[in-house]
């Protein structure tokens, strides 16, 4: 994903951003230094730490702080990356090797909790208790998420209000305390660091969205990271819910998924064709558009500013976006 033109603007604050990554992540110890770094250098979107910083440039901009928040919110980020391709088994991330496949499970797990301790170094440099809370809120928050997503595997009957909830906490909650973040550390008034919160969390929720359509429609060339996964490992996501709306759609998924390790790569490749037959992309699109037309509501009472400007453009992004 390409962001706007006018993002450009913040490639200052960005790259003082990127160089203070490196350094956090710097270990001692060969294994995490090389496991760090390639993920680090593989790239990566860096959304979390934009919003930060177009938060942070809402208020009284604080270089220092916004740079810690920013840091800290990329490699919480990067961290549940690492133990989310443990538990989906997926072999490749931003177009490189994942530590799971490079290293196995059980080094990706401290990889994990090596990045997440780095973040929460970073982020208790900053002595704010508001500050401590609202991340260790959001980190439990993305902890349940993810273990509901395990819970709810191969759940045929699981509901649209049961798939919202998941995404909320594993993906909408870090984009939301990323926005929230930034404000408050710029001394934003709880109003509009609320109204931050707001817009965060349905970009979030449209952003995780875009991922689990883009996980049917896409492939692993452009996204980097294996697509057609989400199904095959019994991740029930929007478009599959909408699909399971037709009875038989819904009785043939339960029937061949009775022994999910004997489906083939063309059993699943029609599944994914059905689909696509169907309007459940097309009404997916339609729900990642509702969150997106809240988010640009909720930024309506803020004051015109250059930032805001491009939270906007953001979200209409957002809404297009291939990888
Ligand atoms: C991937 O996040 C996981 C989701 C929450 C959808 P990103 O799409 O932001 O991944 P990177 O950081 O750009 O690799
Ligand atoms: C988002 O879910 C992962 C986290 C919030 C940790 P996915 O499992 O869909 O993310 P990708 O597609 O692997 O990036
Ligand atoms: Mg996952
Ligand atoms: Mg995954
Ligand atoms: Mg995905």
């Amino acid at each position: 994903m390409k962001l706007p033109k006018t993002y450009g603007f913040l490639k200052k604050d960005l790259d003082i951003i990127e160089e203070a990554l490196h350094r956090a992540i710097q270990a001692d110890h060969e294994v995490l230094n090389e496991a760090v770094t390639a993920l680090l250098n593989a790239g990566g979107k860096r959304i979390r730490p934009v919003f930060v910083v177009l938060a942070g440039q809402l208020g009284d901009f604080n270089a220092e702080k916004v740079k810690k928040v920013a840091v800290s919110l990329e490699l919480i980020h990067m961290a549940t990356l690492v133990h989310d391709d443990v538990i989906d088994e997926a072999e490749l991330r931003r177009g490189k090797p994942t530590v799971k496949t490079k290293y196995g499970n059980r080094v990706a797990m401290y990889t994990g909790d090596y990045i997440l301790a780095r973040a929460l170094e970073e982020i208790t440099s900053i002595e704010d208790k508001a500050v401590h809370r609202i991340l260790s809120k959001t980190l439990v928050e993305v902890s349940i998420g993810e273990i509901e997503q395990i819970r709810d595997k191969y759940n045929w009957n699981q509901s649209l209000k049961d798939y919202l909830r998941r995404i909320k906490r594993k993906t909408a909650l870090l984009i939301a305390t990323s926005c929230k973040l930034g404000a408050v550390v710029s001394g934003m008034s709880e109003r509009d660091s609320n109204k931050l919160y707001q817009y965060g969390y349905n970009i979030g929720m449209s952003y995780q969205i875009i991922d689990d359509i883009l996980d049917f429609t896409s492939n692993e060339k452009v996204l980097g990271k294996p697509a057609g996964n989400d199904l095959l490992q019994g991740n029930i996501t929007l478009p599959i819910l909408y699909a399971m709306e037709n009875a038989d759609f819904k009785k043939s998924l339960q029937d061949r998924f009775q022994s999910p390790e004997l489906i083939t790569k063309a059993e699943m490749k029609q599944f994914i064709q059905h689909l696509e037959h169907t309007d459940a992309i097309n009404r997916s699109y339609q729900l990642s558009n509702q969150y997106l037309a809240k988010a640009l509501k909720t930024l309506e009472g803020i004051p015109n500013h250059r930032a805001k400007r491009t939270l906007e453009d953001i979200a209409k992004f957002i809404g297009k976006r291939r990888s």
